[in-house]
């Protein structure tokens, strides 16, 4: 029902829009870098006002952010922006935070998905501001049994034991370091393992270490649950995250030091999220336009 509404509404914008195309490529924005909707050609179109108006969607609590797919033209490609995504940590089960990939995949023309999102530095190596290009996850929730494939399989999606050794397309990744060469940009851009934690805390210090001495370089509250019904479906994956804070690996101040650290030396803030995605997101707006423009 949310698929044919959407279709519906599609066709409609067709008679007004001559050059309406079925979009190929679906972004999706994590915090802060919203700002790439600036990149769709001017005769974009927003489809719905928001998503409450489609059947069947439930609506991100995350404040400023009512959600809302826009249609256009990026770089001379037929693109589909997702502006406002769904949190676990909202309270929504993971199955609903997917459930706009799934209404989308119904109209059967996009191919390639790009995520972005905002995550916690793990790897030393990586400073704020920098970008990783996730190239593998950790999937916390999804080993404990909160997955977004839990349940009835669709078969006619994909199949029942999806494999993910390889969710992370090479040619694609490929492309954004090329990309990233080719404009120029002075940012760090590193390749990762991204841990999906279902948030809405930072993690504690000893988490930090955990995740770390895992392998994860990189952790968030995104995207995992949207990289594997992206596969499900068949589509590409790129996804890209931005450090917008390095999270802290220490053990903290000890109650038996005559001279402990301040307490919130190097604490996590949203705040701190946000100005650095506003910092960085120029870059990463520059960089998925190239990318869009090959696909
Ligand atoms: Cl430090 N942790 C998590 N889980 N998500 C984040 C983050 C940290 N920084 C930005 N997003």
């Amino acid at each position: 029902e949310s698929s044919s509404f959407l279709r519906n509404l599609l066709n409609n914008a067709k008679k007004e829009h001559i050059d309406l195309v079925f979009p190929t490529v679906l972004i999706i924005c994590g915090s802060g870098l919203g700002g790439i909707a600036s990149r769709i050609s001017e005769d974009s179109y927003s489809i719905p006002q928001s998503y409450s108006e489609i059947p069947h969607f439930k609506v991100s609590t995350v404040p400023g952010h009512a959600g809302k797919f826009v249609f256009g033209k990026m770089n001379g490609t037929s693109v589909v922006l997702m502006e406002g995504r769904l949190h676990s940590y909202e309270g929504y089960a993971i199955q609903d935070t997917v459930f706009p990939l799934r209404v989308l995949h119904e109209l059967g023309s996009i191919k390639t998905v790009i995520i972005t999102n905002a995550a916690g530095g793990l790897n030393r190596k990586f400073q704020a501001c920098d970008l990783m290009c996730i190239n593998d996850h950790i999937n916390f929730p999804g080993l404990a049994g909160l997955h977004p494939l839990k349940g009835p399989n669709f078969d006619e999606y994909g199949p029942r034991f999806l494999p993910l050794s390889d969710a992370y397309d090479l040619e694609l990744r490929k492309l954004l370091f090329r990309k990233m060469k080719e404009l120029d940009l002075k940012r760090g851009l590193h390749e990762g393992t991204y841990a999906f934690a279902s948030g809405p805390t930072f993690e504690s210090r000893a988490e930090s270490r955990m995740l770390h001495l895992l392998g994860a370089d990189a952790v968030g509250m995104s995207t995992v649950p949207e990289v594997i019904v992206a596969r499900h479906c068949g589509w590409r994956v790129l996804a890209l995250s931005l450090i917008t804070n390095v999270s802290v690996l220490d053990p903290p101040a000890s109650a038996l030091d005559d001279n402990p650290i301040p307490l919130d030396q190097g604490m996590a803030s949203h705040s701190e999220v946000l100005e650095n995605g506003k910092i960085a997101s120029l870059d990463v707006e520059r960089l998925i336009e190239g990318v869009v423009g090959e696909l």
